[in-house]
C-alpha cells in the first residue's frame, strides 16, 4: 500500500530540502505546490497569472485553485508513495484532500511538523539561493554551492526567489500563523514534530526512520 505524508511547517523549515532528499533516496513522489504555482507562473498559464499576485505579497493562492491542481497530480500518482510539501495549508484543503484521497481508498498516513522559530526562519530565507533549472535549493551559508552561486547538479546560475525579501518573509509567517497552524488540531492524530534547526543529515535521518 503507498504511503500519503504530509510536511507540514511555516517557511524556510526545509520541507523543500527533506522532500527533495526523499525523493532521490527513497523513490518518493514529491508535489510542492509552491513549486507547481512557480512553474505557472514562469510558463505564464491562466493559474500563473492568478497566482503571481498572491504570492509576490505572500498570500495564499485561493483554495479552489490549488485543490483542482492537487486533483490532477494525484490521478498521475495515484499508486506511488507521495510527499505533499506545503499542501495541505488550510482546513478547506485538508478536508478536500481527505475527500480525494477517500475516493481512492486511502488515508494520509503521517504528518512531519517542521518546528522553527521565526527569527531563524528569516535568517534561513535571506540565504537560500534556488535553481531556476533542476529545483536544487542550496543556502550560501549552511550548504553552500561547490561553486559560487551555480548549481552543482545542472550547471545552471542559482537565483534568489522574489518572495525571499524580508518584508513578504514576515507576511508569509503572519499568513502561516494564522490560517495554517490550526491544521495542527486538525491532524493531531496523525503529527510527529521533528527539530527543524538541527543538521539536515540527522532531520533526514529521523524522517526515514519514521516512515
Ligand atoms: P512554498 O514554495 O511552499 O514556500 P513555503 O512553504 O513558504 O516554504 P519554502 O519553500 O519557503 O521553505 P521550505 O520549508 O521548503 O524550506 P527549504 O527546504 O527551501 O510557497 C510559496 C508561495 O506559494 C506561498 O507563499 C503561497 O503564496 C503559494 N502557495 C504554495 N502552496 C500553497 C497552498 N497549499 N495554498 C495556498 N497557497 C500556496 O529551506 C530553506 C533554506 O534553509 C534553504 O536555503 C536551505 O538550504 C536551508 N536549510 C534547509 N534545512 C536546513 C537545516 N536543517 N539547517 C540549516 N539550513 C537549512
Amino acid at each position: 500500500m503507498s504511503k500519503i505524508i504530509i510536511f507540514l511547517g511555516p517557511p524556510g523549515a526545509g520541507k523543500g530540502t527533506q522532500s527533495q532528499l526523499l525523493k532521490e533516496r527513497n523513490g518518493f513522489i514529491q508535489i510542492s505546490t509552491g513549486d507547481l504555482l512557480r512553474e505557472a507562473v514562469k510558463n505564464q498559464t491562466e493559474l500563473g497569472k492568478l497566482a503571481k499576485q498572491y504570492m509576490d505579497e505572500g498570500k495564499l493562492v485561493p483554495d479552489d485553485l490549488i485543490i483542482s491542481l492537487i486533483k490532477e497530480k494525484l490521478q498521475e500518482y495515484a499508486d506511488k508513495n507521495i510527499i505533499f510539501d506545503g499542501f495541505p495549508r488550510t482546513i478547506p484543503q485538508a478536508e478536500s484532500l481527505d475527500n480525494l484521497l477517500s475516493h481512492l481508498n486511502k488515508n494520509v498516513d503521517a504528518v512531519i511538523l517542521f518546528k522553527i522559530e521565526d527569527d531563524e526562519v528569516v535568517k534561513r530565507l535571506a540565504g537560500r539561493r534556488v535553481c531556476p533549472s533542476c529545483g536544487a535549493v542550496y543556502h550560501m551559508i549552511y550548504n553552500p554551492p561547490k561553486t559560487d552561486e551555480i548549481c552543482d547538479k545542472c550547471g545552471a546560475r542559482l537565483i534568489q526567489r522574489d518572495d525571499d525579501k524580508e518584508e513578504v518573509i514576515r507576511k508569509r509567517l503572519e499568513v502561516y500563523h494564522q490560517q495554517t497552524k490550526p491544521l495542527i488540531e486538525y491532524y493531531k492524530n496523525k503529527i510527529v514534530e521533528i527539530d527543524a534547526t538541527d543538521n539536515p543529515k540527522n532531520i533526514y535521518n529521523k524522517i526515514a526512520s519514521m516512515i
